[in-house]
């Protein structure tokens, strides 16, 4: 049977597994899909390992995604422009092939929510892998980024990467809490990893009002800590990423599989039994 996994740390919360088998039983394609916890600076090590035990394809997880667009022999356009891999195919030849699925997953789901439209002021927080794969497809779109994080210099390197492209922006930490009244964001997506710990960016509440969208890339059983903050602050229109997750990866399976699986049926499905 055809092998693929996930490689991440943490990797004990990914739903991955469950997402692709509920895949398998729907286009009836029989393919074994595995968690692997990679120790911080062992991510060649691992996926290598994983490789040469027979896997054929790989989802990338925190925080390796831009070590995975390292080692790629060649790149989706939409892997290149974002410069950050989630998905790898091993092909015929044995080269490597990346992709990032997790920005045309968000967009997919962000529109199957109607949160978003082709003028969304988005406020972005965080500038790691996910935050970066999934800017391109947003400006493509027609919207305004503007990132926020924690590091600023990360934020800085983004806007480096995409050559200051026009509608995407980066904010200092400190300047948000000044001009925060001043500029409406309509959509705040939350891409930081702070969730997973627990913890909530530190952004000012201010921005948060009963018309605004907020989307956290997390997603858990109970509301995640950032969507209780923004419910606290008067937000009426909340998600979390699961809707994103089951996108991104049916765009994985694609390209190892040749086949789209129907994904309203298994958000829905997913929803309704919390398989959280
Ligand atoms: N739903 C989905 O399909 C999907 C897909 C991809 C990712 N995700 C989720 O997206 C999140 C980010 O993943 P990633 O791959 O981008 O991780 P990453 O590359 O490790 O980046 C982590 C980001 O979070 C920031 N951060 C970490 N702890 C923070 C805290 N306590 N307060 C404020 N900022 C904090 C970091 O800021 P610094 O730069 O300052 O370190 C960095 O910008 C994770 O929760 C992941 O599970 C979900």
């Amino acid at each position: 049977m055809k092998t693929f996994a996930v490689l991440g740390n943490p990797i004990k919360h990914s739903k991955s597994p469950i997402i692709h088998k509920l895949f398998s039983e729907q286009t009836k394609i029989s393919q074994k899909y595995i968690k692997i916890y990679v120790p911080i600076n062992n991510f060649y090590k691992k996926f290598f390992h994983f490789i040469k035990n027979g896997g054929i394809g790989a989802n990338i997880t925190i925080p390796f995604k831009k070590k995975a667009y390292k080692l790629c022999d060649f790149l989706t356009r939409r892997a290149q422009y974002s410069g950050v891999v989630n998905t790898i195919k091993i092909l015929e030849s044995k080269k490597i092939l990346g992709d990032n699925t997790d920005g045309i997953g968000l967009l997919k789901d962000l529109q199957n929510l109607k949160f978003i439209n082709n003028t969304s002021n988005i406020l972005l927080l965080g500038a790691g892998g996910a935050a970066q794969g999934i800017i391109y497809p947003l400006i493509k779109f027609g919207c305004n980024v503007t990132i926020v994080n924690r590091t600023y210099q990360n934020a800085k390197n983004i806007i480096n990467h995409f050559n200051n492209i026009k509608n995407l922006n980066c904010l200092k930490l400190e300047d948000l809490f000044i001009i925060n009244n001043k500029i409406k964001y309509n959509l705040i997506i939350n891409a930081t990893s702070s969730s997973i710990q627990g913890n909530i960016p530190n952004i000012p509440s201010t921005i948060i009002n009963p018309d605004i969208f907020c989307y956290d890339l997390f997603y858990n059983f109970n509301k995640t800590p950032f969507l209780k903050w923004c419910i606290i602050h008067g937000a009426k229109k909340i998600s979390d990423g699961i809707g994103m997750l089951i996108e991104q990866a049916a765009y994985s399976f694609y390209l190892w599989h040749g086949i789209i699986p129907n994904t309203k049926i298994i958000i829905k499905k997913y929803k309704k039994y919390n398989l959280y």
